[in-house]
């Protein structure tokens, strides 16, 4: 097992933070893992489990050691005549095993195609993308308890899996190490394609029979023209998340503002885009010295080149504030702050 020292970061978060870490290491297997965890020197340090970097955001150097999850393997684990079980690796890029999914004619995760980022850290916010979320076909995953070095298998019940939120952000934050996921999909195809955007793009790609493949692609698309290429330009998607208010403070609001988008999640709540709120504060597009709001989508934080993750966090800070007081409403990060 190597453990470099004083390991530059840059390249390893989507948004280009260059934050050092003190010790580094990656792990490709569970054994590395247990290994690492118990290192005399390591143990009293602070630990960051990295997968692909694309929900971080680093404040300062890291003083502790950075783990990079590069554990691999997928594979079909069960099937049944309505459904097949696939396993991978936390390592696996996530985007990887959505390929591999389609290429099969396996459905569930089509419309979560070309989401950055890692298998392994998937089920952490339950990740979502045009009316779908890991949590509709996940089945299970194994997870290396820190302490002890033995494995846990969570179910769905277990995960508390919520709108960008499970316990892996909660109660088990620090004591558990994702190492495998396993999802169940479905072999008779079923096709989600409510979001009024995907509809839309399907139209406009001539799409006549629906596909897996289909999907996939209008997908990409979709993806591809809104979202800035993290290898162009530093970003971390999304980077709050959007508000869920009651339905009265919603009728409130649109009074005020008649253009207000919102969307029905229970017979009381409503669900608003931060990027709305956002752009009506006036942010959109801002730039301060080498960090801004991206010019497309307000809800995007990006580093022009050299941006720090203090510049970046003021600018989310002000941002929070000015939302805050516009429309007293809190809007609150997405992405992991790492300090
Ligand atoms: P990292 O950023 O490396 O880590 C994120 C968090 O998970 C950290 O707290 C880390 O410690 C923890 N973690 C990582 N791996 C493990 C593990 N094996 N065990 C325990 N903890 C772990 N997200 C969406 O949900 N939907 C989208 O549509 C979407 N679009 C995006 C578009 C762009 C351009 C970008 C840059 C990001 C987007 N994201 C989206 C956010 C991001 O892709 C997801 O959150 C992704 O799951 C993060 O994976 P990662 O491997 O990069 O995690
Ligand atoms: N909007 C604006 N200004 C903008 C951009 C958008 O006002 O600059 C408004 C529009 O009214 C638009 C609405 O915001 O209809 C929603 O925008 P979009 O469809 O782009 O979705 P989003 O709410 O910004 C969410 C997820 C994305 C996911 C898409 C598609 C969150 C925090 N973000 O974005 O996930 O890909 O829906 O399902 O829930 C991520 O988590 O990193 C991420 C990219």
């Amino acid at each position: 097992m190597s453990i470099q020292e004083n390991v530059s970061l840059k390249h390893l978060n989507t948004l280009g933070i260059d934050a050092q870490a003190r010790y580094y290491a990656h792990i490709d297997h569970a054994q590395h893992l247990r290994d690492l965890l118990q290192h005399k020197k390591l143990q009293s340090l602070p630990r960051l489990i990295l997968g692909g970097g694309s929900n971080v955001l680093f404040l300062n150097d890291f003083k502790g050691t950075v783990m990079h999850m590069t554990v691999g393997g997928i594979a079909t684990i069960r099937e049944d005549p309505a459904h097949v079980w696939v396993k991978a690796g936390a390592g696996v890029n996530w985007h990887t095993l959505v390929r591999y999914c389609v290429e099969k004619g396996y459905s569930g995760i089509e419309n979560l195609s070309l989401i950055p980022g890692t298998v392994g850290a998937a089920p952490i916010q339950n990740i979502g993308a045009y009316g779908v979320t890991l949590s509709d076909t996940f089945e299970s995953l194994e997870a290396m308890e820190v302490d002890s070095g033995s494995v846990r298998t969570f179910t769905t019940q277990d995960c508390a899996f919520g709108y960008r939120d499970s316990v892996f952000k909660n109660a088990c934050k620090e004591p558990y190490v994702i190492l495998n996921v396993t999802l169940k999909l479905q072999k008779q195809p079923t096709f989600r394609t409510t979001y009024g955007e995907l509809q839309e793009t399907l139209e406009a790609m001539g799409i006549q029979k629906l596909s897996i493949k289909a999907i996939s692609d209008a997908v990409i698309h979709i993806r591809q023209n809104k979202l800035p290429d993290p290898a162009i330009l530093g970003n971390a998607g999304s980077f709050f998340k959007n508000p869920v208010i009651l339905q009265e403070q919603f009728k409130k609001l649109r009074d005020t503002y008649p253009n207000i988008p919102g969307y029905i999640q229970s017979e009381n709540q409503v669900k608003i885009p931060s990027a709305w709120l956002i752009e009506q504060c006036g942010w959109k597009g801002k730039r301060r010295g080498d960090v801004g709001v991206h010019t497309q989508h307000a809800l995007i934080l990006v580093n022009y080149a050299n941006g720090t993750g203090q510049e970046i966090y003021q600018l989310a800070q002000d941002i929070q504030q000015s939302v805050k007081d516009t429309f007293n409403i809190e809007i609150v990060p997405e992405v992991q702050l790492v300090s």
